[in-house]
């Protein structure tokens, strides 16, 4: 009986010298749910929702837009409102992604800097400036190139649809368009082309697929602690996305070995490989040079995967909408028929001819919001946001889904209305649209952006 008590107190010790140095480490950071040792805020935030955007949203509403939460032993702030969501992705010391987070993501860098999307400071900022320059050098989001390659895909696509719908009667939605965008991206990556019957390429689209649907089991338990990734590799989900990840990289260098060996890139570059080629070849006596196979590896899987995926399943939500609201189809058609001559074919010039299905397609976009969070960010260094205490490595994640549904912005965010997006005089109400954050902001902006929203436009219009 002695111990039982002599034990109940030591806990009861031990637990109020807890909070006493959880309060006074954690002085002047921003609010949040009190956390418990070991597990944080876990807890609260599974009680809420199993999408962390929402779950933050919830808890925003008792702690305020901006919240310190830790997730097991990650330390994280999250942004919850439009301006502090805008503030966060535009404030110099949040620039750089971190990859302390999850286990996966340092696999799948080789644990070095490499790459677009999770890389960080200068290495980053020359990948970044080169991909652009050299992708746009190959007509990437010009008007008249993007027509020809979207037709051209689209004809593929569609051909592939009645085939499978004659010899089916289905089709799953669900990843339906990844092929086709891949396409039309890796025409200026790397100047291929695949028949939508291509096995290969197939196989490692659902890869892919799985290997981001998988993340989200990741996110719960290595991200938390990400030394169970290591402990329990079968339970924790490592073995089957390490078989994914390696079987992406491994096709990513075969790409980049195929160009080296068979593409005359030295004298005549036809590709964005080609150029990197180049790039490698011109440094590969320098040491600190960006350009080398293993970053060219990288920035090819960061294409192929941010290039399929999030378009893909922008489409497959904005199709199942288009079908939901059929009154807003037969007006969008009905525009289309007006402006576009039988046996024309639609092109980026006549986007402005077309305000109603312009408005479609942003309230699509807006509903559809496949990336809530962009890949998370970390304080550089220490600083205050308001008056709030942001420590040097932080996770910042600022929840773009929370301007997507705020009322002061939009009156009925989760209503589907294109007129919102109208002026009285019928013109796109440039404003309103500005405030989306679908591609995130700030230096780290999505790099397709202007990419995305013209294949969405017209491969809309065309389906
Ligand atoms: C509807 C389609 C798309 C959406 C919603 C989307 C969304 C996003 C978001 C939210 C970010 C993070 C931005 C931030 O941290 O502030 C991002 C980054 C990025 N996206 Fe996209 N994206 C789309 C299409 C694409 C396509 C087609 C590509 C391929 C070319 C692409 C390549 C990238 C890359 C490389 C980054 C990393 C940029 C950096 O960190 O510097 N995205 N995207």
């Amino acid at each position: 009986m002695i111990l039982v008590v002599n034990i109940l107190i030591l806990v009861i010790f031990l637990l109020v010298w807890w909070f006493v140095q959880d309060k006074r480490s954690y002085k002047n950071y921003p609010p949040g749910p009190p956390r418990m040792p070991i597990l944080g805020n876990i807890l609260q935030i599974a009680s809420q929702s199993s999408f962390p955007s929402v779950a933050f949203l919830n808890l925003s509403k008792k702690y305020g837009d901006v919240m310190f939460l830790k997730m097991g032993m990650v330390e994280a702030v999250t942004f919850n409102s439009p301006d502090s969501v805008h503030e966060i992705l535009h404030h110099e010391k949040a620039i750089d992604r971190t990859r302390t987070m999850l286990p996966l993501i340092q696999a799948r860098m080789y644990g070095k800097n490499l790459g677009l999307i999770f890389s960080s400071g200068e290495s980053w900022q020359k990948l970044r400036h080169f991909t652009i320059r050299t992708l746009k050098d190959f007509g990437f989001g010009k008007a008249a190139s993007m027509d020809v390659v979207v037709l051209e895909e689209m004809d593929k696509f569609v051909g592939y649809l009645e085939t499978k719908m004659q010899r089916d009667g289905v089709v799953e939605v669900d990843g339906l368009f990844n092929l086709t965008l891949v396409n039309m991206l890796w025409r200026l990556v790397t100047g291929i082309n695949y028949s939508m019957n291509d096995k290969k390429i197939q196989k490692l689209l659902k890869l892919s697929n799985d290997m981001i649907k998988n993340t989200k089991f990741s996110f719960d338990a290595s991200a938390t602690f990400p030394f169970l990734w290591h402990l329990f590799p079968s339970w924790s989900g490592k073995n089957l996305q390490m078989m994914n990840i390696t079987a992406l990289q491994e096709y990513c260098r075969e790409t980049l070995e195929y160009h080296r060996r068979n593409c005359d890139y030295k004298n005549h570059p036809e590709s964005y490989v080609d150029v990197f080629l180049q790039k490698i070849d011109e440094t590969r006596k320098n040491p600190e040079s960006e350009f080398t196979d293993d970053q060219l590896v990288l920035c090819l899987l960061d294409l192929f995967q941010a290039g399929a995926e999030t378009s893909s399943q922008t489409l497959s939500f904005s199709m199942l909408y288009m079908l939901i609201h059929q009154d807003i189809q037969g007006k969008v058609q009905k525009e289309i028929d007006e402006v576009v001559g039988k046996g024309e074919v639609i092109t980026l010039d006549m986007k402005s001819r077309l305000p109603y299905t312009q408005a479609a397609v942003l309230e699509c976009l807006r509903k559809s919001m496949v990336a809530p969070f962009p890949a998370a960010r970390q304080a550089t260094d220490d600083f205050y946001f308001r008056d709030y205490f942001i420590k040097k490595g932080t996770i910042i994640m600022p929840n773009l889904e929370c301007v997507h549904l705020d009322r002061g912005i939009w009156g009925d965010p989760h209503n589907f209305r294109p007129e919102r997006f109208l002026n009285k005089d019928m013109s796109i109400d440039t404003k309103l649209a500005g405030k989306m954050l679908l591609f995130g902001g700030g230096k780290r902006v999505c790099l397709a952006q202007s990419l995305a929203e013209t294949t969405i436009f017209l491969v809309l219009q065309i389906s």
